[in-house]
């Protein structure tokens, strides 16, 4: 069996999304120490929906595939939704990673992530409220 899928060769050698958003709403770096690759994702908001999303990834092709999946998953999707996107899903949606590249599609959750916190720290008044218990 190849070592990757075709999903995952296609998202290297054609990645979705690749770029910079000048004026982003929310902007996200995340690296891993281990292995030195950085991943940067870049959220264009309008009315709770991430209308555009961009990544720069300096890193292994499971990372470029993983940014690139990980971009289409949350493209013109509700901020909720995003949020919640894990890296099991990614990896998932590229049908499937090798176990010692998991670590890979961790860094497009993070940087997602890191990205939406950015955008709520400059729109403290989107973050969705705290429900008391
Ligand atoms: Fe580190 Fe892929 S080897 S992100």
């Amino acid at each position: 069996m190849a070592l990757y899928s075709d999903k995952v060769m296609d998202h290297f050698r054609n990645p979705r999304n690749v770029g910079v958003i000048e004026d982003a709403d929310g902007v996200g770096e995340v690296g891993n120490a281990k292995c030195g690759d950085i991943m940067k994702m870049y959220l264009k908001i309008d009315d709770d929906i991430i209308t555009d999303v961009k990544f720069e990834t300096f890193g292994c092709g499971s990372a470029i595939a993983s940014s690139s999946m990980a971009t289409e998953l949350i493209k013109g999707k509700p901020v909720s939704e995003a949020m919640t996107l894990t890296n099991k899903a990614v990896a998932e949606a590229l049908d499937g990673l090798p176990d010692y590249k998991m670590h890979c599609s961790v860094l497009a959750e993070e940087a997602i992530q890191n990205a939406l916190e950015d955008y709520y720290t400059k729109n403290p008044d989107q973050r969705p409220q705290q429900t008391e218990k």
